[in-house]
């Protein structure tokens, strides 16, 4: 038996599972970090892979990008093939002034403006999205652990990649900051289109979930990382998350 969008059969899939956006980086992750990789799935070309990383069976699993596309896949990982410990790996825009280009930075909270958790919740209740406590903690152990600096704290996840809450012609709030000024105002991070809905789909199904990006462009400061050095900065949040997965 396989999933709508999987064509990997029950057991195919490890309950431990990284999820990164892009295809193209599963593959990497599966080939440079994984022993004995093998593909499970190539629907939409949305690959799926799973090898051991220090004797541990480990998946790693493309998910598209923004809410529709992610969910589907963590929905399937979780519900059809018993995914239990989720860890996504991506890249965020730096939204506040303390945030650099290549930062590594782990959410302990999502805020959105996706309407998911009025859906879940009908209205009543302004669910907190955030991560699993333990995994929390062990990625922070894991990166001192492997020298490398990471940031903590609450990250905006929207719907739109081109939305127009920094344009003076965009939303306004009661203080008369544009909506990216009153978040950063409330510490808001940074900004990405997946983390909240990882969290309200390992919330709703019990099972442990964590996000951490690298930062990849700063909104206010126009500022862009280059691919070669993506590459290097998705490798450092790939120990990171492996390191953590596994225990
Ligand atoms: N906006 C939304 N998602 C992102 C960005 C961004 O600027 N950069 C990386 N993921």
């Amino acid at each position: 038996m396989s999933s709508p969008h999987n064509s990997a059969e029950i057991g195919d899939i490890a309950e431990r599972v990284l999820l990164p956006g892009d295809p193209v980086r599963a593959k990497v992750i599966a080939e440079n970090f994984l022993d004995g990789a093998k593909k499970y799935n190539e629907i939409r070309n949305a690959y799926g892979f799973t090898g051991k990383y220090k004797g541990v069976p480990v998946s790693i699993q493309a998910t598209g990008m923004g809410i529709p596309s992610f969910s589907i896949y963590v929905h399937e990982l979780i519900h059809v093939y018993g995914a239990k410990k989720l860890i996504r790996v991506g890249t965020c825009g730096g939204m506040h002034p303390d945030l650099n280009l290549r930062d590594v930075l782990i959410a302990s909270g999502s805020s959105t403006d996706s309407s998911i958790v009025e859906k879940t919740f009908g209205g009543a209740i302004n669910f907190s999205l955030i991560p699993d406590f333990s995994l929390l903690v062990k990625a922070v152990s894991c990166a001192v652990n492997l020298k490398i600096p990471v940031k903590v704290g609450n990250v905006f996840c929207t719907d739109r990649f081109y939305n127009d809450y920094s344009s003076p012609t965009g939303v306004y709030t009661s203080g008369g900051l544009t909506l990216d000024e009153k978040m950063i105002q409330h510490g808001i991070l940074a900004v990405e289109m997946e983390s909240a809905a990882l969290y309200l789909l390992a919330a709703a199904a019990n099972v442990q979930a964590l996000a951490i990006f690298t930062v990849s462009n700063h909104l206010g400061r126009h500022e862009e990382t280059t691919a070669a050095e993506r590459e290097n900065d998705f490798n450092d949040m790939v120990k990171i998350a492996l390191e953590t997965v596994i225990q």
